[in-house]
């Protein structure tokens, strides 16, 4: 089993974490190791990295990815949220940095039983940790129409919400929405096609977004794993976050500035992007932005 994940800006990863030999990271959203990867092949396997991730899929392709290199690696299943208590687990009081990869792998876009991706067809799912009862298919089922239409604007940032969600409700009174391929019907009737055309993304992105974001309570983990991160890396180790919209990068940008110049140095004082030539070669790295702090 190989990882179909391309990791996203690499070098930048390395120069702005810094990891150094002898050292214990924390790679808190490990994926398909890729990241890992790339920091022991750097310090030739002289580092430990402990990766969790709460999808159990994507732990298997990483302890595939990982594995040759032994106890350097150790692979927990668990959310990102509860990072205090996965380090207490392991009896670490502090690491010397974290990296955190926000959102979703190629491994589980591209998975049609997933459920995240409108270009396939597959079961209204999207949970990243599959042991969780929630998933899309209920939302769209059990939420009231104002508060689907509140999700879709919130967290889809999507101009049509209301709309989108009035359309659910109609639906779902003769059909049940179960599939992606039923959600994507429902989303091409609400846009009128003169908005949809216009679109240059598709126009079941934020819809699908904002589900995604809500099933998995992404902004919420974030923001209380950026709460207690800080003190759980030692002085002058680093942490690094790149997110994928701005509803991310926003959290992680609001909590840096909270301890800029108390707990912790910005050393990103501008927001780091992909060249465009890894934009080229990967179109999926184009939305991503790296932040790094500094803990004094
Ligand atoms: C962009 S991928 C990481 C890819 C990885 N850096 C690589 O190079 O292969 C993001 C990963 O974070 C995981 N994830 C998202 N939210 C999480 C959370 N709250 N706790 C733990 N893992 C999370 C997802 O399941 C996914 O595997």
């Amino acid at each position: 089993m190989t990882s179909s994940h391309i990791p996203v800006m690499v070098q930048e990863v390395l120069c702005w974490l810094h990891p150094e030999e002898n050292s214990v990271y924390v790679d808190c959203t490990v994926g398909g190791g890729g990241h890992s990867k790339a920091i022991l092949e750097k310090l030739k396997g002289k580092i430990n990295i402990l990766g969790i991730d709460r999808d159990e899929e994507a732990l298997k392709i990483a302890r595939a990815e990982l594995g040759r290199y032994g106890e350097q690696v150790m692979l927990r299943q668990r959310n990102f949220r509860d990072l205090s208590v996965v380090l207490a687990e392991e009896g670490m009081e502090k690491v010397d940095g974290a990296f955190y990869d926000l959102g979703l792998s190629t491994i589980q876009l591209d998975d049609p039983r997933r459920g995240f991706s409108f270009r396939y067809d597959g079961p209204l799912d999207m949970r990243m940790d599959r042991s969780q009862s929630l998933t899309a298919a209920h939302l769209l089922r059990q939420l009231p129409g104002e508060e689907l239409g509140d999700i879709f604007f919130r967290l889809g940032q999507e101009r049509w919400a209301k709309r989108v969600a009035q359309f659910v409700v109609q639906e779902r009174r003769v059909h049940p929405i179960e599939t992606t391929s039923d959600l994507v019907e429902v989303i091409r009737k609400a846009i009128p096609a003169r908005v949809r055309t216009k679109r240059k993304i598709h126009f079941a992105t934020k819809i699908f977004q904002a589900l995604r974001i809500q099933v998995n309570h992404e902004l919420e983990n974030i923001r209380e794993s950026l709460i207690c991160c800080f003190d759980l890396v030692r002085r002058q180790g680093r942490i690094c976050f790149i997110s994928y919209h701005s509803l991310e990068d926003r959290i992680v940008k609001e909590e840096f500035k909270k301890r800029d110049g108390t707990t912790i140095r910005i050393l990103t004082k501008k927001v780091i992007k992909p060249s465009q030539e890894e934009i080229r070669k990967n179109p999926r790295a184009r939305s991503a932005r790296l932040r790094t702090a500094e803990v004094v």
